[in-house]
C-alpha cells in the first residue's frame, strides 16, 4: 500500500518521528504533526513530508489543525493519534482540563471526531498510541475525568491511555460499519524524550543512563504502528482491539467495559461542546 495520506501526530520526535520515516520510506504521503515549529519542520524536511502544528493543550489549536487537514487533504487514509506524554504535578490547560487527560486523550478524540466524515469517506484506519500503563496504572472514575478529587501522575497517565483503548473500541462499535478500522497499541518501553525531564513522573526509569540501557529504540516502538497501518484490517488484524508486538494484547478489566466506553464517548462530546 503506497501513496496514501498518513497523518501522524507527535511526529516531531520519538516513536512518531520514527513511524513517519518508515511510512515515507514505504512510499506513503506523510503529514508530520507536531507542537514545536522547529522540531516538526526539521523532521518534515528530512523525509520530504508536509507538516502542521498544534499544541494539544489548547483545544482551539486542535480545531484549527482539523480545519487545515480538511482543507488540504481530500483523503486521510490513516490517522495515527500518537502525541502524548506523562507529566508531573497536576496542571490544568487553559480549557480547564487536567493536562494528561487532555493531551493524551481528549484532544485526539476531538481531532478524530472533527475529521470523522473525511475518515469515513476514506475508509480510514485510526491508530491510537496507548500504553501498558492503561492496564497497570489505571483506575478510571468516569465522574472525575479531570482528576480533581484524586491525582497521581502515573494514575492520570494510565487513565488517559485506558481512555484511548475505550475510545478505540467505541469508535469501532459506532463507525466500523461505516468503514472505519480502529486499533490501539502499546509501543514497548522505548528510549525517547518520554518522561526524561528532571520532573518527569518516571524519570528514574526514562531519565537515567541505566534505565535507558534496558529500553528499545523508537524504530522498534513504531513497529506495531507501522504494521497496523500497512496491513489489511479485518484480514491481518481485528479492528477495535489493543495490540502489542503485532498481536492482540491483554488489556485491563475496565478496558472491556462497553458501558464505560459509551459513557466516556458521551461525556467527552459534552466536554467539547462549545469548542
Ligand atoms: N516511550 C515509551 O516507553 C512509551 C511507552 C508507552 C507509550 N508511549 C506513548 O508513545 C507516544 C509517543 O511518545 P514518545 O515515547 O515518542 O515520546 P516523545 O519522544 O516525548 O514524543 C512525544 C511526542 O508528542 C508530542 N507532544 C507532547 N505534548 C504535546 C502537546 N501538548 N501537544 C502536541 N504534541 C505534544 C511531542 O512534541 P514535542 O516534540 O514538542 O515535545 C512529541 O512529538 C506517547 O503517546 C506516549 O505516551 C511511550
Amino acid at each position: 500500500m503506497v501513496g496514501r495520506t498518513i497523518v501522524v501526530t507527535g511526529a516531531s520526535d520519538g516513536i512518531g518521528a520514527a513511524a513517519a520515516r518508515s511510512f515515507r520510506t514505504a512510499g506513503e504521503h506523510v503529514v508530520v504533526v507536531g507542537r514545536s515549529p522547529a522540531k516538526t519542520q526539521a523532521v518534515a524536511e528530512e523525509i520530504g513530508a508536509d507538516f502542521l502544528l498544534a499544541d494539544f493543550a489548547e483545544l482551539a489549536q486542535v480545531r484549527r489543525l482539523a480545519d487545515e487537514l480538511r482543507e488540504r487533504y481530500d483523503r486521510i487514509d490513516v490517522l495515527a493519534n500518537n502525541a502524548g506524554g506523562i507529566f508531573g504535578a497536576r496542571t490544568t490547560t487553559q480549557d480547564g482540563h487536567e493536562q494528561t487527560f487532555q493531551v493524551n486523550y481528549l484532544a485526539p478524540y476531538f481531532l478524530t471526531t472533527l475529521l470523522l466524515d473525511r475518515l469515513i469517506a476514506s475508509e480510514a484506519t485510526v491508530i491510537n498510541t496507548s500504553s501498558a500503563a492503561s492496564r497497570l496504572f489505571s483506575k478510571l472514575d468516569i465522574t472525575d475525568l479531570d482528576a480533581e478529587r484524586s491525582y497521581r501522575a502515573t494514575k492520570a497517565y494510565g487513565n488517559a491511555k485506558l481512555a484511548q483503548v475505550l475510545f478505540t473500541r467505541e469508535l469501532q462499535r459506532r463507525h466500523g460499519a461505516d468503514g472505519i478500522s480502529a486499533a490501539a497499541f502499546h509501543p514497548g518501553v522505548i528510549a525517547t524524550n518520554f518522561s526524561n525531564s528532571p520532573d518527569g513522573a518516571m524519570r528514574l526509569m526514562y531519565g537515567t543512563a541505566l534505565g535507558r540501557r534496558l529500553m528499545t529504540t523508537p524504530v522498534e516502538g513504531a513497529d506495531t504502528l507501522f504494521w497496523l497501518a500497512e496491513t489489511q484490517p479485518g484480514i491481518d488484524w481485528t479492528p477495535g482491539e489493543y495490540y502489542a508486538k503485532r498481536a492482540v494484547a491483554r488489556s485491563g478489566r475496565q478496558a472491556s467495559d462497553q458501558a464505560l466506553a459509551r459513557e466516556l464517548w458521551d461525556r467527552s462530546a459534552e466536554m467539547l461542546s462549545g469548542h
